[in-house]
């Protein structure tokens, strides 16, 4: 059986990662392709008690920059190895909300980290394993305060400045402009718009595989 696809979602808070990935997965089962999903941090026993560490200072101390970036890829290097991997292998589709380019967006435009350094640090957390396609999901900075305003508690990172979240958004749009694995969508507009957008980008690599498979 051929690797299946490993496909990752991104974007700032209140972009619709969550909302899609559930759109995609159902749209993709009913194509007949077997999928899992999972989100980052978190997706394992371990991955997700280190999220509450990350997300709500879990442990009552905030943990420091560099801290903050191995906590997250330990988790990935946890998902990676104990989920993804195996998933992939077995044939399965892979879908995760945020994986490598939240760290590059968030730890280097955010924070401020040296991006080839934390590609280094991101290869071998990943064994280099990469997403086939990345969909970043571009939203205003107002619309992203205005679609969190109404959730719950505020996490740590909902809680950082205007400009650390203009730095992370201007972030991803930098990373989708350098690298052809990651395609940007509005996602302003209607969320069947943004679905259809989507689901193009999807069946043309479902289309893929299977011409490469008749
Ligand atoms: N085009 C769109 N795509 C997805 N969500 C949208 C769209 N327009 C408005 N929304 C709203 O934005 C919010 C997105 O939330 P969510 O999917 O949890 O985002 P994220 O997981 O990126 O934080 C939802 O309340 C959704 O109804
Ligand atoms: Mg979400």
């Amino acid at each position: 059986m051929a690797r299946g696809r490993f496909i990752t979602l991104e974007g700032p808070e209140g972009a619709g990662k969550s909302t899609h990935l559930a759109l995609l997965a159902e749209r993709l089962r009913a194509a007949g392709v077997p999928v899992l999903t999972t989100r980052e941090p978190g997706g394992t026993r371990l991955g997700e008690a280190v999220r509450a560490l990350l997300q709500y200072d879990a442990a009552g101390e905030a943990p420091t920059p560099t801290a903050e970036l191995l906590l997250f890829l330990a988790c990935r290097a946890q998902l990676m190895d104990e989920v993804i991997r195996p998933a992939l292998e077995r044939g399965e589709w892979v879908l995760s909300d945020r994986f490598c380019d939240s760290t590059f967006a968030y730890q280097g435009y955010g924070r401020g980290m040296d991006l080839a350094e934390l590609k280094a640090l991101n290869r071998f957390a990943t064994h280099a394993w990469k997403p086939d396609l990345t969909v970043l999901l571009d939203i205003p900075e107002e619309e992203s305060r205005a679609r969190v305003a109404g959730r719950g508690r505020a996490d740590r990172f909902e809680r950082e400045q205007d400009a650390f979240h203009r730095r992370v958004a201007e972030g991803f749009r930098a990373l989708a402009k350098g690298s052809a694995r990651i395609l940007r969508i509005d996602s302003t507009g209607a969320r069947e718009e943004t679905a259809r957008a989507i689901w193009a980008a999807v069946e043309t690599l479902l289309q893929k595989e299977r011409d490469h498979d008749a």
